[in-house]
């Protein structure tokens, strides 16, 4: 379904799950807030085109060169947990460590500057939240005026013409359609909405994961800081297991059987990525983890085909430097013994530990 992109269309990856209510559409209507096709919904001729200018940000070398600047960052919020723990103040390896480097990073990558990253943290998980979530009419408002205030703020840097052609705003407003016109500020804004999320929260996600495991598992942590190549693959045998996008979705473009099913046109499907890392027929003992199996890549967490996410290479090398400094810069971090089972992030195609406290030396 993910490599048929003619009878599988993407349209309807970004709906929102729960019908949004009128006083939310309202606070949307008023600034503005539109999504028009860009990248992961966009099944026609401009996806190409834009998906090629958004993944030179996150080719090869633009990662490579952002290992450096991970480990800086990483080094730098460790340091300041470590401080937190050692003066017996609460310290969180989810809120005080994995939602905020991704950010801080996508932020170098892509030249995006004059906003607090927790601000921008806050928005990218309201966005997910409101899109993917079950919120109450209540909450739906809330999260409309934080996402709509996102929006806005896009608007306005792209609007403004950043004068960094190196920046992911700046390669927009120089970018031109197939047909020679200048791409809409809608869809220039589109663009950037969705990697500024897709690029942070699903990351952080990833590594609050990678995080808890490892903790839980019999020498995991010692390993992760010591074994050379064990961070690599520990965050592939968590991508197979248990990635944090769970599921994506795609619609019927005309009748089509499937599995022995008539489908109608326009069917909203909902697949199940995250299933195919406990195939049996693919994996040995798929309830284990074990990061040396052979086939570990032979999962879906990223998608496949003319959409499969351009941010792979970047989250894989994220989370492993991530877990690499977190082990060597906490050696005697366990959990706190509540947080076995913590509150778990529970979004339609998003799932993750939404904390993982901890303390130095001693479990309560
Ligand atoms: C653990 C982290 C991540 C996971 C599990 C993940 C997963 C996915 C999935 C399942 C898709 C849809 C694939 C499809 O429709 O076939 C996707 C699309 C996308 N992802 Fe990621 N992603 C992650 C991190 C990132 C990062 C770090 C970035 C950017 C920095 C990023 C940018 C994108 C973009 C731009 C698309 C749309 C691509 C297109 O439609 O052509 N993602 N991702």
């Amino acid at each position: 379904m993910l490599l048929d992109g003619v009878a599988f269309r993407p349209d309807n990856a970004q709906n929102a799950v729960t019908p949004l209510s009128v006083a939310a559409l309202r606070v949307l209507a008023r600034s503005g807030f539109s999504l028009p096709p860009a990248l992961a919904n966009n099944g026609g001729v401009s996806h190409g085109g834009l998906r090629r200018l958004v993944t030179r940000f996150f080719n090869a070398e633009r990662v490579a060169a952002a290992v450096p600047v991970v480990d800086e960052v990483a080094a730098e919020l460790l340091t300041g947990l470590r401080g937190q723990l050692e003066a017996g103040l609460p310290g969180d390896l989810v809120s005080d460590f994995a939602r905020i480097l991704p950010c801080r990073v996508l932020m170098r990558l892509l030249g995006v500057h004059g906003e607090d990253p927790l601000t921008l943290v806050r928005w990218s998980d309201d966005a997910l939240e409101l899109f993917w979530g079950r919120a109450t009419v209540d909450r739906q408002v809330e999260l409309a005026e934080s996402v709509a205030t996102f929006h806005r703020w896009l608007s306005e840097e792209v609007s403004g013409g950043s004068v960094d052609k190196d920046s992911l705003v700046g390669a927009l407003s120089q970018y031109l359609l197939p047909e020679g016109t200048q791409l809409d500020r809608a869809t220039a804004v589109a663009v950037c909405f969705f990697v500024l999320i897709a690029g942070q929260s699903t990351t952080g996600q990833l590594i609050a994961t990678v995080l808890r495991r490892a903790l839980e598992e019999p020498e995991g942590w010692a390993r992760a800081g010591a074994e050379p190549g064990f961070p690599q693959a520990w965050v592939e045998e968590i991508l197979r297991a248990e990635s944090p996008v769970t599921s994506w979705r795609r619609t019927t473009a005309h009748e089509v059987e499937l599995g022995g099913v008539q489908l109608a046109p326009g069917s909203q499907l909902l697949l199940m990525l995250m299933s195919t890392g406990a195939d049996r027929d693919v994996f040995q003992q798929p309830q284990l983890l074990d990061p040396h199996r052979n086939n570990v890549r032979h999962h879906l967490a990223f998608g496949a085909g003319r959409h499969r996410c351009p941010g792979a290479s970047l989250a894989r090398t994220e989370a492993a430097i991530a877990l690499r400094a977190a082990a060597r810069s906490l050696p005697e971090a366990v959990t706190v013994r509540d947080s076995a089972r913590p509150p778990m992030l529970g979004l339609l195609s998003f799932r993750a530990p939404m904390s993982l406290p901890i303390v130095l030396g001693q479990a309560y």
